[in-house]
């Protein structure tokens, strides 16, 4: 059974803070971040939470008909609290109906595509669910660690997706890997933490395991990268996706990105992309799309999206 997503919104907080803004304060330079990443500023909250992002994000899906939604699901691992869920506690002020299924999940930035999958399996054909990807990821930064402060954004994007009867295929990975990107939370001495990453080997894993989901759901489809329109992959780093392109032989340009103005935004990044993307006229009814997220776990999930 296939999904069509039929709405796109996204929300970003409005503080926008630079490169040169890490300059004033770091051992860091424009140059180093721009020519290491891609990133050229990104977004940190000053005055909301993550559940604001995520109401944010869904308000602006304009969704007139809610009878039809079954499920409302946010991908996140940067909640405001460890209970209740950011989806059960904005499923009065959405006006959503009450018998609805209501779950945070987190599976760091592979949440969106991980969402989709469990959409797919979840609701009955031409019923429709809520996915939401959304991090606040600077709650989880040390400001003076310059090899991870400069990386990371926040931001929220919302899906409306409806089921159809078409196939739609997966492929999804997991590789328990506990060390080279995680962040501890709060522990049971009540000590926060922050984010903590090894570049070098996530970069190592994005490039090893992109190109190959790629090839197998090619694959799965039975069609070649010419029946493709666009691949849009989490956006941690221009240099892995420029890298994925030249080993999947696939045109750059093919490879949306915007990670020059959020940064890695986590489980938002995918949505926001497509939001971006649906705004400018881009996406056309019957194009495909391959989407892929990946990040910490290690974990992929990929699928090809018919728009
Ligand atoms: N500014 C200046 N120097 C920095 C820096 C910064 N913001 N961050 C790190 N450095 C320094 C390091 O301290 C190191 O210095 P040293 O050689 O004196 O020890 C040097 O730059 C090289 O660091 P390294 O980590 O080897 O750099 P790199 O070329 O691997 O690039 C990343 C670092 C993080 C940009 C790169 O590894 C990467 O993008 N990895 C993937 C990360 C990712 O996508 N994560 C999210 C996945 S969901």
């Amino acid at each position: 059974m296939g999904l069509k997503i039929l709405k796109t919104s996204s929300y970003l907080p409005r503080n926008v803070v630079t490169n040169n803004d890490f300059e004033k304060y770091l051992d860091t330079s424009d140059e180093w971040i721009s020519s290491r990443t891609g990133i050229k500023e990104r977004r940190f909250a000053v005055d909301e939470d993550t559940s604001d992002l995520v109401y944010k994000s869904v308000d602006k899906l304009n969704i007139e008909d809610k009878s039809k939604i079954d499920l409302i699901l946010v991908a996140t691992f940067t909640s405001d609290k460890a209970m209740p869920t950011i989806s059960s506690s904005i499923q009065k002020r959405l006006g959503l109906m009450e018998d609805i299924f209501a779950i945070d999940f987190n599976m760091a930035c592979t949440g969106f595509v991980a969402g989709l999958k469990l959409c797919e399996k979840y609701l009955d054909t031409g019923r429709q669910a809520i996915l939401i990807g959304a991090d606040l990821i600077s709650k989880t930064l040390d400001k003076n660690d310059r090899g991870t402060v400069v990386l990371f954004g926040d931001g929220a994007g919302a899906t409306l997706i409806e089921k159809n009867n078409k196939q739609q295929y997966f492929e999804i990975g997991t590789r328990s890997n506990d060390e080279c990107l995680k962040l501890n939370g709060r522990n049971i001495k009540n000590e926060s933490s922050f984010i903590s990453m090894n570049g070098k080997e996530v970069f190592r894993f994005a490039t090893e395991v992109l190109p190959v989901t790629i090839e197998k759901l090619l694959k799965e489809k039975n069609i070649t990268i010419d029946d493709i329109d666009y691949v849009v992959c989490h956006q941690a780093n221009y240099r892995i996706l420029n890298y994925v392109a030249k080993k999947t032989k696939i045109q750059v340009e093919k490879f949306y990105m915007n990670l020059d103005k959020y940064g890695n935004t986590s489980a938002a990044s995918i949505p926001i992309v497509l939001d971006e993307m649906n705004s400018k006229g881009l996406l056309k009814q019957g194009q495909r799309i391959i989407t892929i997220g990946f990040g910490a776990g290690l974990s992929w999930v990929g699928t090809i999206l018919e728009w």
